[in-house]
């Protein structure tokens, strides 16, 4: 089939990832800001990255130019609300600025609230540890709708819940940077609260209807063989949800009212009625995916040496987006969103001037064909955000990793379309047509046997 006329093909990006200018107008530091020196792995911070507070105009010039129907982008916290009940007025125009220039030229605004920027003054009162913060997130939530929602349609409260309180809470990876795994089912509820709080209040302030959805650490585990020992294995493996870092953690409370035990004993009835804020879209960021052949733990982790991977040793799992959608749809009723999917390498400028990206085009074919296999089987899915607009600061990585369409280079914010780009603008222009050119696709291998339907 071809991909609806309105499908959203888009791309993605994150506010501490791409902005810069950190204590600019009136913004107050994030945990980010605050705590990455020391902890990142190539010396990089995020005082200017992509310098895109200051050239978001150019950077909506060439989403034109891609012809992306869609940007899903983060609104900064702390440059909303800089302190404890003070709103920003600077922080909202730029972001008013920011989504009148895409409605002007008709790329729909996907908002994300929270893509991990704490601000520091939150932190200091104890941060995801402590509920007022759910609090602060409903008020801040209510001055962005106020300001923003006569244009912003489609609303995303957290950006991988389970990936920041792992990363930041367990593995110490991540800001805060901390190991203390104890605490994460205490702050899942907490983060929850401040889903459901602002959940609410977008429904009771948005100037139009809004849809809203959070975007889900998508994975988890897809099956060996196309039998049905291997499918069921799989989707219990999946769907086992004992752990934060898992999305049925998430979307098994928030969606379904039906938390994991570790998390249900700290769930009050009244907190359930406020977490329980049902989602308009199911919002998965797809990368990987592990394969089962049982449920233990070296089953589950089953590594085929020589795998093709990207720069994180993350393999290549096209076939996880074909399930991802599907199960999720069938377990959540939801129709789905793919909030990020995208490839990282080490891509430079090459003697004639171009940035030549064949794997990531390889990488985008396989996948986008298997999310049209899931449409194809009735999977309703409205769009498609590559994950990232350009390269930027991959957290605690440094900049090394590239995920763009557009590269950038960080010393003189040259920006230059990769090879990938044109691909996409093609994929898009030719309603996904362009993903057909190639008429037998041979399977990957790797972790994905080519003896696997
Ligand atoms: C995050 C992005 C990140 C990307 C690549 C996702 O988990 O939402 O912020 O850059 O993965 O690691």
């Amino acid at each position: 089939m071809r991909f609806p006329k309105n499908f959203l093909w888009g791309a993605a990006t994150a506010a501490f990832q791409i902005e810069g200018a950190w204590d600019k107008d009136g913004k107050s530091p994030s945990i980010w800001d605050a705590l990455l020196p020391g902890h990142s792995k190539d010396g990089s911070t995020g005082a200017v990255t992509c310098d895109h507070y200051y050239r978001f105009r150019e950077d909506v010039a060439r989403m034109k130019e891609l012809g992306l129907k869609s940007y899903r982008f983060s609104v900064s916290w702390p440059r909303v609300m800089p302190a404890p009940g003070i709103i920003n007025q600077k922080g909202l125009d730029f972001y008013r600025t920011l989504v009148e220039e895409l409605t002007k030229v008709g790329i729909e605004p996907l908002l994300t609230l929270y893509h991990w920027d704490l601000p520091m003054w939150a932190y200091e009162k104890g941060g995801w540890e402590n509920e007022d913060t759910a609090r602060w997130f409903e008020e801040y939530t209510a001055a962005v709708v106020d300001a923003l929602s006569d244009k912003v349609r489609y609303w995303i409260t957290f950006n991988e819940p389970g990936g920041f309180v792992t990363a930041g809470y367990k593995l110490g990876s991540h800001a805060p940077f901390r190991q203390e795994p104890e605490k994460m089912p205490a702050i899942s509820r907490n983060v929850m609260l401040a889903h459901g709080r602002a959940a609410k209040v977008i429904r009771a302030l948005a100037k139009q209807p809004a849809q809203i959805g959070l975007a889900l650490d998508g994975g988890g585990v897809y099956p060996m063989t196309g039998d049905e020992d291997s499918l069921r294995l799989a989707r219990e493996a999946t769907y086992a949800g004992n752990d934060p870092g898992s999305f049925a953690w998430w979307a098994d409370t928030i969606i379904l009212n039906c938390p994991p035990k570790a998390l249900a004993a700290l769930l009050s009835d009244a907190d359930r009625d406020i977490i329980c804020q049902k989602p308009d879209f199911y919002g998965s960021n797809l990368y990987q995916c592990n394969q089962v052949s049982g449920l233990t733990d070296e089953e589950v982790l089953r590594r085929h040496p020589g795998l093709p991977t990207g720069v994180f040793g993350l393999p290549l799992t096209p076939k996880a987006m074909y399930y991802c959608a599907k199960w999720n749809y069938a377990r959540y009723g939801l129709p789905v969103m793919m909030t990020e999917n995208g490839f990282a390498q080490r891509d430079w400028v090459c003697v004639d001037g171009k940035v030549h990206d064949p794997q990531r085009i390889d990488f985008m074919t396989r996948y986008l064909l298997e999310l049209e296999r899931a449409m194809d089987e009735g999977v309703p899915v409205l769009g498609y955000q590559y994950w990232s607009l350009m390269d930027n600061l991959e957290w605690s990585e440094g900049f090394y990793p590239r995920f763009g369409l557009i590269y950038v280079d960080f010393e003189t914010q040259e920006r230059i379309f990769k090879d990938s780009a044109d691909f996409y603008r093609e994929v898009i222009a030719t309603d996904g047509a362009r993903l057909h050119q190639t008429a037998d696709p041979v399977p990957l291998g790797g972790l994905e046997p080519r003896t696997h339907s």
